[in-house]
């Protein structure tokens, strides 16, 4: 118990409405909702009809320890279940397992029972974890359901590869119970005032809006599009060997979730990492610069800004094996080609349109930056030293400071979240 308490500490006190859809992987809910509760969040919870098929509302009322709502109406006695306090109570609301029908339902606006007309009035952010047979899940209009989806705002917990319940085996399957509760804790973490709110009891039933995160489509960057690049691009060698930095895509990654939750579209162009989505944020991946170069400039085509996070790399090899390279005893030479510096491409494009760039680097600083706001032509950039403490890759800090065309605004050692917000609060200014 102590265990689960302290792995999601962003999740204590939250309120999570989670949303059951007919899939045999409902029955995953139940673990989900101990391990929510576990972690100290308050849970309600609202099936579909045929949810109750594959679960049942006993079940989950014992471990939400909260009455279950199907129905817009209680059978027994009449009292009307407003899908308007459901989601005016709720923090987030997650939906998992959620069905391709359901899905389709969201995309389209289908309000024919109450889990639907609460995704329809909630404000909080929503987050998905979709279940269902690979082919169902592999067939465009569930892939294009779930793009149009995330350019809503709604974030989605990839399902995994695995043995699905037909048997067959492919991607399809829910994401674990702890998969799903990490995404909801970096959710949450990544929140502006990460604490969850003080609540006083009299604000426990529903109809009381308390102080939800906003959800991604209100907010002062709302109507604005914006590309984050994130992360480390991959050169391959061989099929088994390849180039890369030790970027992890922290720092874009809280960029992109805090653009999203100021109310801007974002595409994230990322480089190979291990970290979720953030909410409300269309994720575009990545493998190499070149890849990248394709996908921020098509992005960019549609925005009127973007963050140029990435560490890309300058070189890549100029042939790629086919088959593994094997050792002799001899030297290896590896020729390495320049890779399109895609910034600087933008920039030579940009037009009135906003871009920032980062500059991390290990000697001459202010100098070095400097000459890349000048050459990439950005409007500011984030310089960022190897040599302060606390600042660089893997960790959660950063200590940076913006250089413009008028001067530089040094700032202390701080969260990357908070970070984030900064740059969001500096584009905000200058789009004003
Ligand atoms: N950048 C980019 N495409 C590249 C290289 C860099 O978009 N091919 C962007 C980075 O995302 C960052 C900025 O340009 O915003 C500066 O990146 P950096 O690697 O520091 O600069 P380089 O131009 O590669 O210069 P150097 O390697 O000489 O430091």
């Amino acid at each position: 118990m102590q265990t689960e308490r302290t792995a999601y500490p962003a999740l204590r006190g939250r309120r999570i409405l989670l949303g059951i859809t007919g899939s045999i992987a409902a029955y995953k809910a139940a673990a989900l909702c101990r391990l929510l509760k576990t972690a100290g969040a308050e849970v309600r919870v609202v099936m579909t009809p045929l949810a109750k098929q594959f679960i049942t509302p006993l079940t989950m009322a014992t471990l939400s320890k909260n009455p279950i709502l199907v129905e817009f109406f209680d059978p027994e006695n009449g009292a009307w279940h407003s899908h308007v306090s459901l989601g005016e109570w709720a923090d987030c609301f997650l939906i998992a397992p959620a069905t391709a029908n359901t899905l389709a339902k969201m995309c389209a606006g289908i309000a024919d029972n109450l889990l639907l007309t609460t995704y329809l009035s909630a404000r909080c952010p929503v987050v998905v974890a979709p279940a269902m047979d690979l082919d169902m899940y592999a067939h465009a209009a569930t892939q294009e359901n779930l793009q149009a989806l995330a350019r809503r705002g709604v974030a989605i917990v990839e399902p995994a590869e695995g043995e699905l319940a037909s048997g067959l085996v492919g991607k399809g399957r829910m994401a674990e119970p702890e998969e799903i509760a990490a995404f909801l804790h970096t959710l949450f973490s990544q929140a502006p005032g990460n604490d969850a709110p003080e609540r006083n009891p009299s604000e426990g039933s529903l109809g009381n809006s308390g102080s939800a995160p906003h959800a991604s489509s209100a907010g002062p960057l709302l109507g604005k599009r914006f590309v984050v690049t994130a992360g480390a691009t991959v050169e391959a060698i061989d099929p088994v060997r390849f180039i890369s930095n030790r970027s992890t895509g922290k720092m874009g990654y809280a960029i992109a979730g805090e653009l999203a939750r100021r109310g801007a579209a974002v595409v994230l162009v990322s480089g190979p990492t291990a970290l979720p989505t953030p909410a409300g944020v269309e994720r575009r991946d990545v493998v190499s610069a070149d890849e990248m170069f394709d996908a921020a400039v098509d992005a960019f085509a549609e925005a009127d800004g973007a963050v140029m996070c990435a560490a890309v790399a300058d070189y890549t090899p100029a042939e790629v094996s086919d088959v593994k390279i094997k050792k002799d005893n001899g030297e290896l030479t590896l020729t390495l080609r320049r890779t399109r510096d895609i910034a600087a491409h933008l920039g030579a494009r940009k037009g009135s349109r906003l871009l920032v760039g980062f500059a991390l680097e290990t000697d001459h600083e202010q100098s070095n930056a400097e000459a890349k706001l000048a050459r990439k032509n950005f409007d500011f950039i984030v310089l960022n030293s190897l040599r302060d403490a606390g600042a660089g890759f893997g960790v959660d800090t950063n200590k940076v400071t913006f250089i413009d065309r008028g001067g530089r605004q040094e700032l202390p050692l701080m969260a990357k979240t908070e970070v984030a917000a900064h740059i969001a609060q500096k584009i905000e200014s200058l789009l004003k």
